[in-house]
């Protein structure tokens, strides 16, 4: 596939209309100055989601989601950048024009491209065969029939069947000019090794095709049917360019509206699972095909909701072995629950033995809390065992270690020491040091990935899943990261909406006055003492709205004045000529000199409004639509926070804005940042100092260093606490 040029993509975001757009997926109403209707993106009945055309934005209040077109676009419909860009293009019949891609990138795309060919065409062919040879309708379709599964999921899912004859696909495919290399690539095909003849990899079985998160086939799993011992039960595409069997859930592309709707998926084991539990009616249902979760499989779930039920037979060994897959769903931060069904009942039995009203009565009065499960599975016949439940104890606060959201950590605690009849504190402390351990185990495979990383050869651009939003969905370890996080937060939401604003005047050495950007402000006060940002993905928007600033604003903003001195100008003239003429002869010098000046005041106030206008818009105007979604998401959700706060404010009321107390807003931004830094900071020392051994020969020189040390922090701390008071302080590089 080629690349949109970069012409395209900005007359496609100048085009296209956030009203027009969303109308598409939902009913909009007027509402005063802007639209409203039901959320797409969460079931509810009384309409909470907002579109403001004159923003170019949509927003729910009441989950959250929304953006620009392209954003909105991308979070319903979970289509790419450059697909989004592609649909609106359509929509508004805009010529698409592409530039080509490297040498090396094209190489890649069409391997890939050729390996998505030949699966769809075997596809194609096994869909064939069950459904128009005699063969597949007596075996292949019979044996589903058998099953239970209806027409429906047959079409829905591409079920198929592949001939009993040694090459049928591969006669086929060859026939249609697919070559070789792509037929024994995707692994439908292989190699004889005593003539070099090629044979079809799957005989006699039924076919599961896997599908994308986009919808395109990229494996197969097929079953056997005879009971012919010595064969494999599945086989499964090999690896390949296109098919990452670790970062791939089966089902998913069937699934994923359902997940998003109910905010909730449903985990389990197997093809026939899915297929089952679809056909009853329940459809947020993925696999992760009999191996042990990854954690690129978690993530990928977590890009669609941060629920996850998790289903069991209800053998106690399946259990057992999986707790380890659930306690990585609760490291990456998701809610787990756990369902087990009756004995002897796997999802696939249990569904088509049910209702869906039975079905979803089942999962609603068992599901249970993941981690209350654990611990009374654990805890289970352990009353008398102290060592059993030492060892239980362990493995639960374990478990509770790994969650990165402290609060959630907090209840499970809570819950623990109920249940586990142990103080409280006890288990708070063992949780702590376990998760100190985690802290400094995953920042020494984070140093030594990252050489990894370098090694390694670059595939990243023939895997599907986008990697990109490793960046944000990533909890970071680091101790630092998470208490400085809402502070970097703070600055990142106003550097986003103020960051293109002036915000004092400096002078240059002539003499000359220099005004200072928000952005460039913080950047320079940030530096001066030695502070940078301790989570990437937030790093990494300020660092794009700093060079943005430095690079592209002052030539903009020389524009954008120029332009709007010229329509000042025309409003003065036109103006005054328009009170000329109702003169009539009438020529009070007063009242002339009067009214032109009521003239130029009302022309330098459309001035400033409009200036104000693209200063606070300018980062959202050229980061919320870049293709690096680490970036336009965080614009786009801080830009448009303000856009709900905004409601709130009266339109009598003279309530100062952001923009007027942008100083104290900001100063205050940077204090609270610097501050949690020098409090951790002085932490650390005091710990130091507890941990001294007081019979030490330089025991007294020690503390004495470290008291120093504290006490030059706690002054530190004054000075900025005192800067606070003083409005804005020139950075030293700008005094
Ligand atoms: N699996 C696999 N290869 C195997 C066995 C299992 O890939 N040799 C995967 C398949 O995705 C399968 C899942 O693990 O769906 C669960 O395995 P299993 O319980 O053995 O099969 P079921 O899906 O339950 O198949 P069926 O009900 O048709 O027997
Ligand atoms: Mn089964």
């Amino acid at each position: 596939m080629k690349r949109l040029d970069r012409e395209t993509i900005q007359k496609v975001i100048d085009t296209a209309d956030i009203v027009e757009v969303v109308s598409d997926f939902v009913t909009l109403k007027r509402s005063g100055s802007s639209y409203i209707g039901l959320c797409p993106f969460h079931n509810e009945r009384t309409p909470s989601f907002s579109v403001s055309k004159s923003k170019g934005i949509c927003k729910c209040f009441s989950c959250g989601k929304g953006g620009n077109t392209i954003n909105f676009l991308m979070e319903l419909e979970h289509l790419s950048y450059q697909e989004a860009i592609r649909w609106l293009a359509k929509k508004y019949n805009i010529e698409i024009k592409e530039h080509e891609v490297s040498e090396k990138e094209r190489e890649a795309d069409n391997l890939r491209e050729s390996l998505y060919a030949a699966n769809q065409f075997a596809l194609d062919h096994f869909e064939h065969n069950m459904s128009d040879t005699d063969e597949g309708r007596n075996v292949g379709y019979e044996y589903f029939r058998e099953r239970g599964i209806n027409d429906e999921m047959i079409r829905r899912f591409h079920l198929g069947y592949s001939m009993k004859r040694n090459n049928a696909l591969t006669t086929a495919a060859t026939a249609a000019g697919y070559d070789e290399k792509y037929l024994l690539a995707t692994g439908l095909s292989g190699k004889s090794e005593r003539d070099n003849s090629l044979y079809d990899k799957y005989r006699e079985r039924v076919m599961y095709p896997i599908f994308s998160v986009s919808g395109r086939v990229i494996g197969f799993g097929g079953r056997i049917l005879s009971k012919e011992k010595s064969a494999a039960k599945y086989i499964n595409s090999p690896e390949n360019e296109i098919y990452h069997k670790s970062y791939t859930l089966y089902g998913l592309y069937q699934a994923k509206q359902a997940i998003v709707k109910q905010d909730r998926c449903i985990l389990v084991e197997g093809y026939m699972d899915v297929i089952s539990m679809h056909q009853a009616g329940i459809e947020n249902v993925v696999a992760s095909s009999g191996t042990s979760l990854t954690e690129d499989q978690i993530r990928l779930i977590h890009r669609f909701t941060s629920n996850v039920t998790v289903i069991y037979d209800s053998d106690p060994a399946g259990i057992h072995a999986s707790l380890r897959g659930i306690d990585m769903l609760l490291a990456e931060g998701l809610n787990v629950k756990v369902l087990l069904l009756p004995e002897g009942d796997d999802p696939d039995s249990f569904a088509q033995s049910h209702s869906t009203s039975e079905i979803e009565a089942y999962i609603k009065e068992n599901e249970a809390d993941f981690m209350l499960f654990k611990t009374q599975i654990l805890m289970k016949g352990k009353e008398n065992d102290p060592v059993g439940r030492a060892e239980a104890i362990k493995d639960i606060v374990n478990s509770i270690a790994a969650i990165p959201d402290p609060i959630t950590r907090a209840v499970y605690i809570k819950d623990c020491s109920r249940m586990m009849e142990i103080p409280e504190k006890t288990i708070t402390l063992q949780v702590n040091k376990r998760s100190n351990e985690l802290v400094e185990t995953r920042r020494k495979r984070k140093d030594s990935s990252a050489d990894i990383e370098r090694t390694e050869p670059d595939n990243t651009s023939v895997i599907e899943v986008p990697v990109d939003n490793s960046l944000h969905t990533e909890p970071v370890a680091d101790d630092l990261a998470v208490i400085c996080r809402p502070y970097e937060t703070e600055l990142v939401k106003y550097i986003v909406r103020l960051g293109a604003t002036i915000i004092c005047t400096a002078f240059n050495e002539d003499g000359t006055e220099k005004p200072v950007t928000t952005v460039e402000y913080v950047e320079m006060n940030l530096a001066e003492d030695g502070i940078s940002f301790h989570n990437p993905d937030l790093e990494h928007t300020f660092l794009a709205a700093a060079e943005l600033v430095k690079t592209r604003f002052r030539d903009d903003s020389a524009a954008i004045i120029a332009e709007l001195e010229e329509i000042r100008t025309k409003e003065i003239n036109d103006e005054t000529e328009k009170f000329r003429q109702s003169l009539e002869g009438d020529i009070d010098i007063n009242k002339i000199k009067v009214r032109e000046e009521q003239i130029e005041a009302t022309a330098n106030g459309n001035f400033e409004r409009a200036y104000r206008d693209f200063e606070l818009s300018y980062i959202y105007r050229n980061l919320g639509f870049v293709e690096d979604s680490t970036i336009m998401r965080m614009v786009n959700d801080f830009y448009s926070d303000k856009f709900v706060l905004s409601k709130y404010h009266t339109k009598y009321a003279q309530v100062p804005t952001e923009y007027d107390q942008r100083a104290d807003i900001i100063q205050r931004a940077i204090f609270e940042l610097k501050s949690a830094i020098i409090n951790h900071q002085m932490k650390e020392l005091s710990e130091t100092m507890k941990s001294l051994d007081r019979n030490a020969p330089d025991y007294n020189d020690q503390v004495t260093q470290l008291l120093l040390e504290l006490s030059k922090l706690s002054e530190i701390k004054g000075q900025f606490a005192r800067a606070l008071g003083e409005r804005i302080v020139l950075p030293r590089s700008l005094r």
